[in-house]
């Protein structure tokens, strides 16, 4: 409501100021960086803010080619990785190593800070499956099992070299802290988690996904629709192995700083969840859910989709990156018979993340960017995920 109207009509006025006290109507918030971090479902929502950005118009900011499609992780971020044409930005979320200063640079002031973190024994073993060929530390384990590696890591781990980020506390190294901490170090994990806490509003937790993304629309003042998705890059439940209490219980010692962050920050969850109320959680959880099986039977013609392994799926977009043979990484295909509207609605929800962004860059922008021909060559891939 504009001031001259508020001059025009004070009762109207008033009763505007009550109404927009209400949450729900007060504007959507489009100003956002999301850290994204890896094996954590961060591609769902990276995924969910480019959505965001395209029914918004809103800007995102995407690497410059030589990047990648990450900002040349894993080097500390810096606003010189952004391609020139997509600034300035409302929206960051490809992978980068966090750098709050050059963000605060780069973003406008009311920017709101986000990222999410995953329990780290399960995140650890889906590293080690997703990474077993691409990170030393773990081709030097001479049988291959995850349990040979935990019974000794010095024996197998280098601080410096390529690809070290994947195999010792991951989430901290992302987040801009220092993997290399001795455990016994605790004042630095409380005083990282502090650091994490002052800079991020929200921090959602994989394994509740959903209420993080109630927490999340709250947060941002948006709509059901605007959280919608469909889950991606998920591993074939046969890849996945359970971990025992006392397997779980080493990773967490091989990666105490991960660990601190994630008690720290699970705990705040549940604190906000129960502010809101968990009742209106729940139901908020369950929209959520009502809404996703509808856009699923529309784009999946009327059954729920087949999981398909990458080979399976024909239309090579639609194809993840496979890291390895021993991790099959789900997607899903579409049915030849949708409409085309659907079909191109469809795609946004499933697309995965090395296809979305180059075809989003690509329709972003005044002029085709200068994309090299091939640019998601096995090196670049092997931070993707
Ligand atoms: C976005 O831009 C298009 C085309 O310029 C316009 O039709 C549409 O209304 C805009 N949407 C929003 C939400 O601003
Ligand atoms: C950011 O905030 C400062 C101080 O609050 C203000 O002076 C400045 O104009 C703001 N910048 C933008 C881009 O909004
Ligand atoms: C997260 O925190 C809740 C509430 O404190 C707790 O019940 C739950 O076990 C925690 N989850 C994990 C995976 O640690
Ligand atoms: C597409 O085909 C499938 C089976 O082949 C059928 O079940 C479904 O209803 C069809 N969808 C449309 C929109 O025609």
């Amino acid at each position: 409501m504009s001031k001259k109207k508020c001059v025009v009509s004070l009762l109207i006025c008033a009763l505007s100021l009550v109404v927009f006290n209400n949450s729900d109507l007060k504007p959507k918030h489009t100003n956002i960086v999301f850290l994204k971090t890896h094996k954590t479902a961060s591609t769902t929502v990276q995924s969910m803010l480019f959505r965001f950005a395209e029914r918004n118009n809103l800007t995102v900011a995407f690497p410059k080619p030589a990047c990648g499609h990450q900002f040349c992780y894993p080097n500390v971020f810096s606003a010189e990785f952004v391609h020139p044409q997509t600034q300035p930005p409302n929206i960051i979320a490809n992978h980068m190593r966090f750098n709050r200063h050059e963000l605060q640079n780069l973003m406008p002031n009311n920017t709101k800070y986000i990222t999410i973190l995953r329990e780290p024994a399960s995140m650890f073993e889906s590293l080690f499956a997703y990474y077993i060929n691409h990170a030393e530390a773990f081709r030097r384990v001479p049988d291959g099992f995850m349990e040979t590696f935990l019974e000794d890591p010095l024996q197998y781990y280098w601080p410096k070299e390529d690809n070290a980020m994947y195999v010792h506390n991951t989430l901290t190294f992302d987040l801009g802290g220092d993997k290399d901490r001795p455990a016994a170090d605790v004042a630095y994990a409380q005083e990282f988690v502090a650091e994490v806490e002052r800079v991020f509003s929200l921090v959602m937790i994989s394994e509740y996904f959903d209420e993080s993304l109630v927490l999340l629309r709250h947060l941002l003042s948006w709509d059901l629709q605007d959280i919608l998705y469909v889950k991606l890059n998920m591993r074939k439940e046969s890849s996945k192995k359970s971990l025992s209490p006392a397997l779980s219980q080493k990773i967490r010692a091989w990666n105490t700083v991960d660990a601190h962050l994630y008690d720290y920050f699970n705990a705040s969850l549940w604190v906000k969840l129960s502010e809101l109320g968990l009742d209106s959680v729940a139901k908020e959880v369950k929209h959520l859910r009502q809404a996703q099986e509808k856009l699923i039977k529309r784009c999946f013609g009327g059954q729920m989709p087949l999981l398909r392994s990458a080979s399976e799926i024909k239309s090579k977009k639609l194809r993840p990156w496979q890291p390895s043979e021993n991790v099959g990484i789900v997607g899903y295909d579409l049915p030849s018979n949708i409409s085309l509207e659907t079909k191109e609605l469809c795609l946004k929800y499933i697309m995965p993340e090395v296809s979305y962004t180059p075809m989003f860059l690509h329709s972003h922008l005044p002029e085709p960017p200068p994309l090299k021909k091939k640019p998601f060559s096995s090196r670049l891939l092997l931070h993707s995920a």
